[in-house]
C-alpha cells in the first residue's frame, strides 16, 4: 500500500461566499512519482467534490504494476525497463511478471508456459458464434461479442472471490485471446478456423492460426515471430489508460473478469486509444505521398480543423515514447527480413516523422510519435489487414488488463467505482403538461 506520510498539505482559500477557508488533506508519496493529496474524505469532511474531467491530475488507484515518468520518457514494468523487456524476455515472461511481480525462473516459466498452452482453445460451441456476425463485420466488433460470450461458457471461473477461479480466468483469457482474434480474421476472408498447436511459442502460434491454411505446411518466420512476440510486451501494459480503468471500473462492480476485458477491448477500439494504429496507416494512405505532407501539417495546426497527426502525441509522455524506439527498430528489422527495399508508405512515414519533429508546433506541444505510429507500418508489411491492428493490440494488452483486475480485486480498500459530477443542468421546476410545451 502507498505510503501516508504524517504531513500534510494545508490548503487555505475564500470560497463562494467569501468567507476564510483551510482544507487540510493528507500526503502519500509511492516509490517513485508525483506525490499524491488524498482527497477521499474532501466530501465527508468539508463538503466538496474535486474537478477533473479526463483524469489529468488524479490519481484513481493504488498499483506496483506499471511505472511512467512521462517527461523522462520511462516505462517500467514492476521496475524493469521496457526496452530490457523488450530485447532480453518474451512475452509469456512478461505476463508472469506483470501477474506475479517477478521474472519466472525456469520452473516457473516452464509450468506457465504449459498452462498457457493447455488453455488455448476455444469451447467447439463457441465458434457457432462468428457465424451469427455479418462477413464484413470489424473484428473488434467480434472480439467484444466473444469475449464477453466467454462468461457463459466457463462458470468454473466466473466466482471473483475465489483465487484459484480469479487464476484460471486470467489463463483462459490469455491464451484463448490469439485464437478469438485469429478466428476473426479467418471469418472476414472466408478461410477455415486454424486451431492452436502446442508445438509453438505464443507469438509462433497466434501467426499459425492468422495464416496458416490446412492445406499446406506454414513455414514459419523466425524474424516475423520475433517481431510479434516484441509487439506484445510492447503492448502488455500502460498504467491507469483508458481501457486498463474501464477494465477496474467494471469490475469493482463485482462484475465476471470475462464481462470486464470484453468492456477494456470496447474502450480500447476507439481511434484516441488502440485504434490509432489503424487510425496512422489510413492517415498514410490519405496523404498520399511526400508533396501533401505539408498541407496535412498545416491542417493539424489548425484548431478548427478536426484533423490530427495520428500517431503523435500521448497523454502521458512529453517525451520519446519509449516504446516506439523499440518499435522503429524492430520496424526496419521486419522490413528488411520481408525484403522490402522500399515501402512508400514508410517513406512518407520517416518524412513525416522528421517534418514533425522539427515543426515549432510539434515541439512546443511535446507532441512526439507513440507506438502506434510503428506498429501500422510493421504490421502492413507483415500482411495484417488494417482492420485486425486494434485486436493485435487487445491480444497483447490482455494480460495487462487481467493484471490490473486481479491487483484491484486483492486490494482490501477496493470498492466501487462511483465517481461524482459538476451538475450544470436544470434546477427543480414545475412539470409541464403536454398540453402546455412549447
Ligand atoms: N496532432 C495535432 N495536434 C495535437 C495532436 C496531434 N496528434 N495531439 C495533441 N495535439 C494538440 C491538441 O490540439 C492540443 O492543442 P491545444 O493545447 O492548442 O488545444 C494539445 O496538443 C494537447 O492535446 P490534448 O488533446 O489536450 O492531449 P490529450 O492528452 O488529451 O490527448 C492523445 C492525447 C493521444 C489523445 C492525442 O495526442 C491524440 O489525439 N493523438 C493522436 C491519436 C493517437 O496517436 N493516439 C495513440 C495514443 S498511444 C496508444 C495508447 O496508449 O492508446
Amino acid at each position: 500500500m502507498g505510503e501516508t506520510s504524517n504531513k500534510s498539505a494545508n490548503i487555505a482559500f475564500k470560497d463562494e461566499n467569501g468567507s476564510s477557508q483551510v482544507i487540510r488533506l493528507d500526503i502519500k508519496t509511492g516509490t517513485m512519482g508525483p506525490t499524491v493529496l488524498d482527497v477521499s474524505k474532501l466530501y465527508n469532511d468539508y463538503g466538496y467534490f474535486t474537478f477533473d474531467p479526463g483524469f489529468t491530475s488524479t490519481s484513481s488507484c493504488e498499483s506496483k504494476i506499471t511505472y511512467i515518468d512521462g517527461e523522462q520518457g520511462i516505462l517500467l514494468h514492476r521496475g524493469y525497463s521496457i526496452s530490457d523487456l523488450a530485447t532480453q524476455s518474451d512475452y509469456l515472461d512478461v505476463c508472469y511478471l506483470l501477474l506475479n511481480g517477478e521474472l519466472p525462473n525456469q520452473k516457473q516459466k516452464e509450468g506457465f508456459n504449459n498452462q498457457i498452452v493447455h488453455h488455448t482453445m476455444l469451447h467447439e460451441q463457441l465458434l457457432n458464434f462468428y457465424r451469427g456476425f455479418r462477413r464484413d463485420a470489424h473484428p473488434m466488433a467480434i472480439m467484444v461479442g466473444v469475449v464477453g460470450a466467454l462468461s457463459s461458457f466457463y462458470h468454473d471461473s466466473l466466482d471473483i472471490q475465489d483465487p484459484k477461479q480469479r487464476e484460471l480466468a486470467s489463463i483462459r483469457l490469455i491464451a484463448k485471446m490469439p485464437t478469438i482474434a485469429a478466428m476473426a480474421y479467418k471469418y472476414a476472408i472466408g478461410q477455415p478456423f486454424m486451431y492452436p498447436r502446442n508445438k509453438y511459442g505464443f507469438a509462433e502460434n497466434f501467426l499459425h492460426m492468422m495464416f496458416a491454411v490446412p492445406s499446406e505446411e506454414y513455414p514459419m518466420n523466425p524474424i516475423l515471430a520475433r517481431a510479434m512476440d516484441r509487439i506484445l510486451i510492447l503492448h502488455a501494459d500502460h498504467e491507469q489508460n483508458a481501457s486498463t480503468s474501464t477494465v477496474r471500473l467494471a469490475g469493482s462492480s463485482g462484475a465476471n473478469p470475462f464481462a470486464c476485458i470484453a468492456a477494456g477491448i470496447a474502450s480500447l477500439w476507439g481511434p484516441a486509444h488502440g485504434g490509432a494504429n489503424e487510425a496512422v496507416l489510413n492517415m498514410l494512405k490519405q496523404i498520399g505521398n511526400k508533396n501533401n505532407i505539408p498541407e496535412y501539417i498545416k491542417r493539424a495546426k489548425d484548431k478548427n480543423d478536426s484533423f490530427r497527426l495520428m500517431g503523435f502525441g500521448h497523454r502521458v509522455y512529453k517525451n520519446y515514447d519509449p516504446r516506439a524506439s523499440v518499435m522503429r527498430q524492430t520496424c526496419f528489422e521486419v522490413l528488411e527480413s520481408l525484403g522490402y527495399k522500399s515501402d512508400p508508405l514508410l517513406e512518407l512515414a520517416m518524412e513525416l516523422e522528421k517534418i514533425a519533429l522539427e515543426d515549432n508546433y510539434f515541439i512546443e506541444k511535446k507532441l512526439y510519435p507513440n507506438v502506434d505510429f510503428y506498429s501500422g507500418i510493421i504490421f502492413r508489411a507483415m500482411g495484417i489487414p488494417t482492420s485486425m491492428f486494434t485486436v493485435l493490440f487487445a491480444v497483447a494488452r490482455t494480460v495487462g488488463w487481467v493484471a490490473h483486475w486481479n491487483e484491484m480485486i486483492q486490494d482490501p480498500t477496493q470498492k466501487i467505482g462511483r465517481p461524482r459530477q459538476l451538475y450544470t443542468g436544470e434546477k427543480p421546476r414545475d412539470y409541464v403538461p403536454m398540453a402546455k410545451r412549447k
